[in-house]
């Protein structure tokens, strides 16, 4: 039985929270004990969608790759890469923007949120999606760890793949979504909204320190109750923090409202705070050390992409065939 294959992309966009962490990182990393193959890619083209400063750009990129393996990810299980050094990707996308409407693709809701909250509406922003499908279907995906926010464009890189299959010949095969057990993380201070980088006055990073960590949680949102409950439709701000514990702690969501029955929110969210600063620390720790060796992450990247050009290419080719290329 040939090996299944998990394929997975984050982007070089700015600091990493625990959204990214709890919604896709900690699956990438967990999954290393599977008998997989696993190719995991600094999304740096996709990154290049938005504004930004092409100066702090390779310190992000820089910084994402040492993140991911300050988090677990292990070079000797996984194929870890920047997009851009695998160009295949970028030239399987002209193929696939042949096979996809116009229409398809602006009705995706994170484009039309990406304008409307002012981002430039760049070619780019609007292909995003057939440049996603091309990274998971170049290396015949049977898995993708993604949050809950990436449904509408795996089910895009699904319907990519039919199309090119139904015009051409069956080519690519179609990628499930694999979600945690946090498929969606709420902002600390909206919870009607995802964590997200762009509003990061409700992210908890990475990288911050235990007094900011202490701070944000102890003001985070939560409702006029005076006990932890864990009802995530009326009582969305509390059932996130319970859901965030849980996590942290391994505990289900109904032992975490237990084990805090009759205590008041004040304790429940010192001792989340100190959950949070301690499952960081190890990680924190290691991205210290990851700082120091630069040269060591750089050839990482490069072994990475030697290893995973050759499988885009050959895939490339079977589909530029297909398409009638010589
Ligand atoms: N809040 C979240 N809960 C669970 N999973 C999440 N992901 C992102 N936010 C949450 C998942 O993290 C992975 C990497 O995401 P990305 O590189 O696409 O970054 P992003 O979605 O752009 O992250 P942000 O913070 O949401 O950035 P902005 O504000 O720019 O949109 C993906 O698997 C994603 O699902």
């Amino acid at each position: 039985m040939p090996k299944k294959i998990v394929v997975s992309g984050i982007q070089p966009s700015g600091k990493l929270h625990i959204g990214n962490y709890l919604g896709m990182i900690k699956n990438a990393v967990e999954i290393q004990k599977e008998d997989y193959k696993r190719f995991y890619f600094l999304a740096d083209y996709h990154s290049l969608t938005e504004r930004y400063d092409p100066k702090a750009k390779r310190d992000e990129i820089m910084d994402l790759a040492i993140d991911m393996l300050a988090a677990g990810i292990d070079p000797k299980k996984s194929v870890l890469f920047a997009q851009s050094h695998v160009p295949a990707h970028a030239n399987l996308t002209w193929l696939f923007n042949t096979v996809i409407s116009v229409g398809e693709l602006s009705r995706m809701v994170e484009y039309k949120e990406k304008v409307s909250q002012g981002h430039p509406a760049n070619a780019g922003l609007l292909t995003y999606p057939t440049l996603m499908a091309a990274d998971i279907l170049i290396y015949n995906a049977d898995f993708v760890p993604v949050g809950e926010d990436q449904r509408q464009h795996m089910e895009l890189t699904r319907t990519v793949a039919r199309n090119f299959n139904n015009r051409f010949g069956k080519t690519f095969k179609e990628p499930k979504e694999l979600h945690t057990k946090n498929p969606r993380v709420m902002s600390l201070n909206n919870p009607e909204k995802k964590m997200s980088k762009s509003q990061p006055s409700g992210c908890i990073f990475l990288s911050d320190s235990p007094a900011q960590i202490k701070k944000k949680v102890m003001s985070a949102q939560t409702d006029s109750h005076k006990e932890v409950g864990y009802d995530p439709q009326k009582r969305p701000a509390i059932s996130n923090l319970v859901e965030i514990y849980a996590a942290f702690s391994g505990m289900t969501t109904a032992a975490v409202v237990k084990k805090y029955k009759g205590k008041g929110y004040a304790n429940f969210k010192k001792d989340l705070a100190k959950l949070i600063i301690d499952s960081l620390k190890p990680l924190q720790e290691n991205r210290k050390k990851l700082m120091k060796t630069p040269k060591k992450v750089i050839k990482i990247l490069e072994d990475g992409a030697k290893a995973a050009n050759p499988i885009a290419n050959k895939k490339l080719a079977e589909a530029q065939k297909k398409a009638g290329l010589i």
